[in-house]
Parts: structure tokens; C-alpha cells; sequence
């Protein structure tokens, strides 16, 4: 389980996350956990980074005692907004995933904000569970192509931002980790400008410091995605403002992931 007391969140310099999404079988991941096993045990690892993999939930027993204690926390893609057991089919819930040591979950990316329209009010709650479970949530937010060429991006995000400086306290807002991903850059290969990833991290960040203050919004960690790769993940950790990578389709490669971590980390520790 997540010690947010022993890690605060605010003192993790470098972010580096794998989403698979739908990918993945028994199979598959018994050869990705060999290569990623055999590659981290010689890797330099900094005790102020932060690198995991959400898998499908239904692959979290066959991971969960593979990554223990290896420096790859494990990570769901989706809990239940509801924290008791109950009448919720095909729910997951925060407490189930707890079980097999998941230290984080994604909550309200694109792909299900506009596939099940999950309502902001649910994603709120989904980041309160998972607070309440020590489950570190990490936040998506990001604007559609048609948001963008209508000049509406900045507005776009706000709002989607502002959802959760409203509906969480201060105290749980410096726990959870943001992910600005522009959605015509996920799974496109076509990656923003390091520097437009930039501007918009200052954005999200301006909406914090209107709740939090300048300081402890220079705290939260937000991190960038949408087609991030070993090839151009080093531009993105040379941006002041940006504090991670969230990794779609090049974390389903175990020796391409690691590449993306070695870089990363390496990168930040230069800064
Ligand atoms: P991608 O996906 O890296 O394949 O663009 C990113 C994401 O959806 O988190």
C-alpha cells in the first residue's frame, strides 16, 4: 500500500507511468515481465522517482508479486467510484485493487470521459476514494483537436481542472498527480510541442495556485501525455513545469519503457 505520510507526493521529482489500456493476455505479459525484470535489476533507480504500470485489472495477480519491492509500482486503470461493496456490476473497487499493492490509479482519461461519459462529479469521487484507500489518483485532463482550433484549449482544461479544485480539499489536492493529455496526441505519434506542453501545465498549475497558493500549487505534480517515446521523452522532462510522462502505446514494450525511465530519470537529475 501507498505511505503518502513516508512519500508525499510533493517530494517525487520524476514521474514516469505506463497506461496499457485494453492490451495485454497471459501469454504477453509473462515475456514482458521476464525483459522488464532482467532490465530494472541493473537500472539506476532515484529514490525521489516514481515509475509504474497500469495494467488491466485482470492481470493485477499475475503482476502484483512479480513488482514488489522492484521499483515498478503496480497501477489500475479505472476503480469504482464507490467505496463499499455492494450492487455495482463490474466494478472494481478501490479496496480490491489494494489488495494486489496497487499504489495509483488513472481517473478520467479521454478515452473514458467520451466513451462512458463519466461525469465530473464521478471522477471527483473516484479521486476521493482512492485518497481514502492510499491510492495515489493520477488526474487526466486534455482538449480535443476541435477545443483547439476553435481556440477553446485553455478554457477546455480549466474547467476540467477546476472540477477538482472544487471538489476536493487542499490537503487532498497535493496528493493527487495530474496528466495533461491533449487528445489529438494520444495514440497519434503526432506529440504536442514540448514547449505548448509547457504553457499548458503553467495554465493548470494557475488554477491551483487560485485555491492553494503560489507555492504549494508549484508542488503539484503534473505530467505529460500523448505519444510520449524513448526518442522525445527528454524535451518533455526539460520543460520546467513538466513532472512526469504518462506512457500509452510505448509501455507495452518492456525494453522501449525502460528506455523512457532510464532517460527520464536522467534527465530530471540534470535539470
Ligand atoms: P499514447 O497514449 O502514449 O499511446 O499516445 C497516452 C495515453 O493515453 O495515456
Amino acid at each position: 500500500m501507498f505511505d503518502f505520510i513516508k512519500n508525499p507526493v510533493s517530494q517525487i521529482d520524476t514521474w514516469i507511468i505506463g497506461n496499457w489500456k485494453m492490451n495485454g493476455s497471459l501469454l504477453f505479459n509473462e515475456d514482458y515481465l521476464e525483459e522488464l525484470l532482467a532490465k530494472i535489476e541493473v537500472m539506476k533507480f532515484d529514490p525521489s522517482s516514481f515509475c509504474g504500470l497500469a495494467i488491466p485489472n485482470v492481470y493485477l495477480f499475475q503482476f502484483s508479486n512479480r513488482l514488489l519491492d522492484r521499483n515498478i509500482h503496480l497501477g489500475a486503470q479505472e476503480i469504482s467510484s464507490e467505496d463499499e461493496d455492494g450492487p455495482f456490476t463490474g466494478d472494481i473497487s478501490a479496496k480490491m485493487i489494494n489488495e494486489f499493492d496497487c499504489s495509483f490509479v488513472v481517473i478520467g482519461h479521454s478515452e473514458r470521459r467520451n466513451k462512458y461519459k463519466e461525469s465530473e462529479i464521478d471522477l471527483v469521487n473516484k479521486a476521493k476514494v482512492s485518497l481514502k484507500n492510499n491510492i495515489i489518483p493520477i488526474i487526466c485532463v486534455g482538449e480535443s483537436v476541435k477545443d483547439r482550433d476553435q481556440g477553446n484549449a485553455n478554457i477546455v482544461v480549466r474547467t476540467q481542472v477546476k472540477q477538482f479544485t472544487m471538489g476536493l480539499k487542499s490537503e487532498d489536492l497535493s496528493n493527487c498527480v495530474f496528466a495533461y493529455e491533449p487528445l489529438w496526441a494520444i495514440g497519434t505519434g503526432k506529440s504536442a510541442e514540448p514547449e505548448d506542453a509547457e504553457t499548458m501545465h503553467r495554465i493548470i498549475r494557475s488554477e491551483f495556485s487560485e485555491v492553494l497558493g503560489v507555492d504549494p500549487a508549484e508542488k503539484i505534480k503534473i505530467l505529460y501525455g500523448g505519444s510520449v517515446k524513448s526518442s522525445n521523452v527528454e524535451q518533455y522532462f526539460l520543460q520546467p513545469g513538466v513532472d512526469g510522462a504518462l506512457v500509452g502505446g510505448a509501455s507495452l514494450n518492456a525494453s522501449e519503457f525502460c528506455k523512457i525511465i532510464d532517460k527520464s530519470i536522467r534527465t530530471t537529475q540534470n535539470k
